[in-house]
């Protein structure tokens, strides 16, 4: 079993990317600047954004983070977004997700501009996406095949099974692992809370992706011999013995389900900072697209 180090790809994906930036501003080129809208006080988004915020500044980007009341109305949260769309020098926006229950995230995220989508999850986005065409990708589906790239797993033939089908995760993954690239070429079964078979399809699958935020969820039971296994959960369970008084759990259990594995991610340290790695590539290609 080899794990499958978020870590150590993330580390090297920033260090190209530090290394591009410096080499394109050496050339006159703009600092790639990232915006973050983050509306209220959703601890884990807290967390999230963050760490965007900090990964931007050790690579050389130029970030601005705007903090909105959990009580905003859409019309004013919109104003910020559209403020950012005109702004010459933002290259990139994020609104971090979810948002309060009075506002609708599908109106929201129409109103980024699609050039500056680095999170991908405008209807243009996706839509390229399902056509095959250069978009910005989703970060965390985006960061699994940079992570299964980084280590020449193959993938071409294969039988990939997604578990959870979110627009953020579930449902692009599915879609770029069965596209005709390298890695892609699988052939996919998205599963979701009304599939019936589940273990069986699972222990027909040579790659897992666990993106349903069930701590725990896929046992041993489930996984054959010499699987890849990719778990994306990241959910907060209380845990008395930490400082934060929780600690990190993804869906797979992996203590039991990693000797199966031909390669796993862990969590924490896998599939999360992966993310955040294909938000910084998102955003410096938005930024050469000036
Ligand atoms: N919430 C959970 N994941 C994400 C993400 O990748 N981007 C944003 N904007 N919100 C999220």
């Amino acid at each position: 079993m080899q794990l499958l180090d978020g870590k150590l790809v993330s580390q090297s994906i920033k260090d190209s990317l530090k290394t591009k930036l410096i080499e394109a501003q050496s050339k006159g080129a703009k600092i790639p600047h990232l915006a973050a809208i983050l509306v209220g006080n959703n601890g884990a988004s807290e967390t999230y954004v963050a760490s965007k915020v900090k990964n931007c500044a050790e690579i050389g980007f130029k970030s601005t983070l705007i903090r909105l009341e959990e009580s905003i109305d859409e019309e004013k949260l919109i104003d910020a977004i559209q403020q950012l769309n005109a702004d010459n020098d933002i290259d990139g926006i994020l609104v971090q997700l979810p948002l309060p229950k009075h506002i609708n995230e599908e109106k929201i995220i129409n109103v980024i501009h699609p050039g500056k989508d680095v999170d991908g999850f405008h209807p243009i986005s996706v839509g390229k996406l399902v056509q095959g065409l250069p978009t910005f990708v989703s970060a965390t589906p985006y960061g699994i095949m940079l992570m299964l790239e980084h280590y020449n797993i193959e993938t071409k033939g294969k039988h990939a099974v997604v578990i959870g089908r979110s627009n953020i995760v579930g449902r692009p993954a599915s879609i770029l692992l069965s596209r005709n690239t390298n890695p892609g070429n699988c052939t996919v079964t998205l599963c979701h809370s009304h599939t019936k078979n589940l273990k069986e399809l699972c222990l027909q699958a040579d790659i897992i992706v666990a993106a349903l935020g069930k701590p725990g969820f896929l046992t041993a039971d489930m996984v054959k011999e010499n699987a890849v296994v990719v778990d994306v959960g990241i959910t907060r369970v209380p845990d008395a013995a930490k400082k934060s008084g929780f600690a990190i759990k993804g869906d797979v259990d992996f203590a039991n389900v990693a000797p199966k594995c031909s390669y796993i991610t862990p969590v924490p340290g896998g599939v999360g900072l992966m993310t955040i790695a294909a938000l910084l590539m998102n955003t410096y290609n938005a930024s050469l697209q000036k």
